[in-house]
């Protein structure tokens, strides 16, 4: 068990504390990530596109995920460790629960995160119902983005908009505890932040969420190939290394100075 819980991320939520959640994908920046002081590390199957140099997360297997997380749990002493459900790993709520076990027991982590709405709300139920901490993802979900077309803000109409709410309210009543927001406009992201009573982590999806959630790779800059806009890099200019970005992206996340 971590020392950050379920329990904690709640009160921080209550208390108006900001969360801290970065992707690692190794030991090294799982260790450096902590000693900036992060809630959250999350495995994430970003490193499709930028450990492993595909053009999308599509390809990432679930051993790909298994070897990964491993890695980051072995270094992980305080911070919570979420792993991802990759691409068509979770279909039915049979596969999310095997493939939940091996992230768990192979891998390590402390609970697994799975991207979509009303699709994934059974295999939340079952995950929840087994005693599998759950992190849904909702907005942009980079696992769709052959359906979607590119990589764009969601949530500008009406319509999308209060979907998004209603997935998302219909996700924390099937047991999810925790929900990542990605590219939705702020005030969405706000509305849904205040309708729900888990904590809500925002990536581009403005500063009203719970907290804040970056691929590390970005925050370094150091991504290979186009480092999204409302990523900034918090490494180049400074003289502290790599740990001294760390903790001035920590340190902006809970003082509300990113995102800007
Ligand atoms: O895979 C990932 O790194 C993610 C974050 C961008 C939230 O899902």
């Amino acid at each position: 068990m971590s020392t950050v819980t379920l329990t904690r991320l709640k009160a921080m939520k209550a208390h108006g504390e900001p969360i801290a959640m970065l992707t690692a994908y190794d030991a090294g920046f799982a260790y450096c990530a902590e000693q900036a002081g992060v809630d959250l590390l999350l495995v994430g199957d970003s490193l499709g596109t930028v450990v492993q140099g595909h053009a999308t997360t599509v390809p990432v297997t679930l051993d790909h995920m298994v070897y990964h997380t491993a890695l980051v749990a072995r270094a992980a002493q305080r911070a919570m460790v979420l792993a991802d459900l990759p691409f068509l790993s979770y279909a039915t709520p049979e596969q999310a629960v095997a493939s939940a076990a091996r992230l768990m027991q192979e891998g390590g982590a402390h609970g697994v995160k799975l991207e979509g709405g009303r699709d994934v709300v059974a295999a939340v139920e079952r995950l929840a119902a087994f005693g599998v901490p759950v992190c849904a993802h909702l907005g942009l979900l980079p696992q769709s983005v052959n359906k979607l077309g590119g990589y764009r803000v969601q949530g500008r109409e009406a319509d999308e908009a209060r979907r998004l709410k209603e997935e998302a309210l219909a996700l924390e009543q099937a047991g999810a505890d925790l929900l990542v927001l990605e590219c939705v406009p702020a005030a969405l992201a706000s509305e849904i932040t205040v309708a729900l009573t888990i904590p809500v982590i925002g990536i581009g999806a403005g500063g009203g969420c719970d907290g804040q959630v970056l691929v590390v790779y970005d925050l370094l800059g150091i991504t290979p190939g186009k480092r999204p806009s409302f990523a900034p890099d918090f490494l180049t200019g400074h003289s502290d290394g790599i740990n001294g970005a760390l903790r001035r992206w920590v340190d902006a996340v809970r003082q509300r100075t990113f995102p800007a």
